[in-house]
This record gives C-alpha cells, sequence and structure tokens, in this order.
C-alpha cells in the first residue's frame, strides 16, 4: 500500500450543486494531512466519501488499500471518524461511551480493557469512568470522543472539526493527544479552520468550492507563497478565487468613510 488515501478525480454531485469537484488526493501512511477550506467547501463531504459512508457521483479511490466503491464495508471496520457533531451519549458514562464503541468493533474483552485504559491515561480521563459524558466540559468531551474514534485502533483516523468552539488550552491538550495517540504510524486527517493547528501539520489541502487549490508541505505552501504564515496564504486564495478582498483596515474605513 504505497498510500493510506488515494483520491482519482473524485466528483460529489447535489442536483446543481457540484460540492466535490474532481479531486485528487494521495496520503501517504503515517502522515497527518489538515484539510482546510472555507465552510461549504466540501470537507466534510471528502471526508464523508473517505470513510465508505457517501458515495461519489464519479471517480475512484482507495482507502487503506481498499477501493471505495467495491469495499466501503471494509474501510468502515478499519478506519475512527470523529464526526462535527461529534456522537457522544450524554446520559452514558465516560465507561459505557467507550464500551458501547467497543462492542460496535467487537474487541476482544482482554485487549477491550487495555485500550480502555490507554484511552483513560492520555485523554486525561482517569478517576472519571463514572461521570455521564454530558456533565464533562468541552474539552474532557472532545477527548472522550476521540478515545471512542481511536478505542479499536484504527490505522486512520478521520477528524472532522474536532477543535471546533474549544478553548485555547483544551485545543493544544486536544493535539497533544492526538499526536501521542497517533505516534504508531497511525495516519489522520483532521480538518480544521485554526491555522496554527494546519501549521504543525505534515501536509496540508486548500479546498475550495469542491476544488483542491493547493496541497503540501505547510512550511513549503507559506514559502511558495510569499508570506508569513498559513493564515495570510488561506486568505489570499479565497480573495483570488472569489475576487473579494478581505485585508480591509477597519479603522481606514472607519475614518475615511
Ligand atoms: N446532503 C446534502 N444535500 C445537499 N447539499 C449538501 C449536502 N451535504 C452538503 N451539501 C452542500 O455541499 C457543499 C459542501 O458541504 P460540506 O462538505 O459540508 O462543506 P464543509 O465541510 O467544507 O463545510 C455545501 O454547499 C453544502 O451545502
Ligand atoms: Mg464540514
Amino acid at each position: 500500500m504505497d498510500y493510506a488515501v488515494e483520491l482519482n478525480g473524485i466528483t460529489k454531485k447535489y442536483g446543481n450543486l457540484t460540492a466535490v469537484d474532481n479531486l485528487n488526493l494521495k496520503i501517504p501512511p503515517g502522515s497527518i494531512f489538515g484539510f482546510l477550506g472555507p465552510n461549504g467547501s466540501g470537507k466534510t463531504t471528502t471526508i464523508r466519501m473517505m470513510c465508505g459512508v457517501l458515495t461519489p457521483t464519479s471517480g475512484s479511490g482507495k482507502v487503506l488499500g481498499y477501493d471505495i466503491l467495491k469495499n466501503p464495508e471494509e474501510i468502515k471496520k478499519k478506519i475512527g471518524y470523529m464526526s462535527q457533531k461529534f456522537s457522544l451519549y450524554e446520559d452514558l458514562t465516560v465507561e459505557e461511551n467507550l464500551d458501547f464503541y467497543g462492542e460496535i468493533y467487537s474487541i476482544p474483552p482482554k485487549e477491550f480493557k487495555e485500550r480502555k485504559d490507554i484511552v483513560y491515561r492520555m485523554a486525561g480521563l482517569s478517576g472519571r469512568e463514572k461521570t455521564l459524558a454530558g456533565n464533562l466540559s468541552g474539552g474532557w468531551k472532545q477527548r472522550l470522543a476521540l478515545g471512542c474514534a481511536l478505542i479499536h485502533k484504527p490505522s486512520l483516523l478521520f477528524l472532522d472539526e474536532p477543535t471546533a468552539g474549544v478553548d485555547p488550552v483544551s485545543r493544544r491538550i486536544f493535539w497533544k493527544v492526538i499526536r501521542e495517540m497517533t505516534k504508531n504510524n497511525i495516519t489522520v486527517i483532521v480538518s480544521t479552520h485554526y491555522m496554527d493547528e494546519a501549521q504543525t501539520c505534515d501536509l496540508v489541502g486548500f479546498i475550495f468550492k469542491g476544488k483542491l487549490l493547493d496541497f503540501g508541505d505547510p512550511n513549503e505552501i507559506v514559502k511558495k507563497n510569499n508570506a508569513q504564515n498559513l493564515e495570510d496564504v488561506f486568505i489570499k486564495y479565497v480573495e483570488e478565487m472569489t475576487g473579494e478582498h478581505h485585508g480591509v483596515r477597519p479603522l481606514d474605513i472607519f475614518f475615511n468613510g
């Protein structure tokens, strides 16, 4: 398997709307790929096609060596997926949430106990096993959701805006946990609006209106664009695509009309 993910001309249409437009993507195993783009640009749709839960209108692809059209069930078993509205059961405890996912993936009991201990330790949830998930604060919830997505030891992990709405301290802890949990050659595909997070990814891709505008090492992308940071590059791409300029200085408008 040369690539953890390989998409060839993937397109998804909803009626007249082309949500994902002839997208090509190659992600080497063991890398962290940051998927960037404004709201509505097609990140979630692409992720759902990679997970084998959404069938593309055209194009082909392989995930972990399995064909996304012919073998979506195999893909679903082997990946971890934390969706934008992560799916915890608020009226179940921390442990019961993990048990639920353990059963879905039929993890043998002995291994399951070991995996749970690792998740508790890494997510800092030790001592909170009996707390209702609904009573955890945002950062803990997110780390529990990450634990649920990793409980079956997937070799590929999808995180769709996992840190949206989380405070900076929790975001930093969350990333530490991701890096800790993914040390063993797991591939991570993560969508985010936070450019500080994107900057630390091995690879990033910019998607806009369903098209992949750029792909590569974040530092090289910054350099190539003569920019200060990834945020400037991101804004530049959006401005080029829309013809609108967002570099307005609010005070200029205030004083000069
Ligand atoms: N089930 C659906 N039916 C119709 N349109 C959809 C559906 N899901 C997404 N879209 C549209 O596809 C485009 C891409 O959406 P999405 O992949 O959710 O973008 P992102 O995750 O980057 O915000 C948007 O215009 C969105 O409104
Ligand atoms: Mg989305």
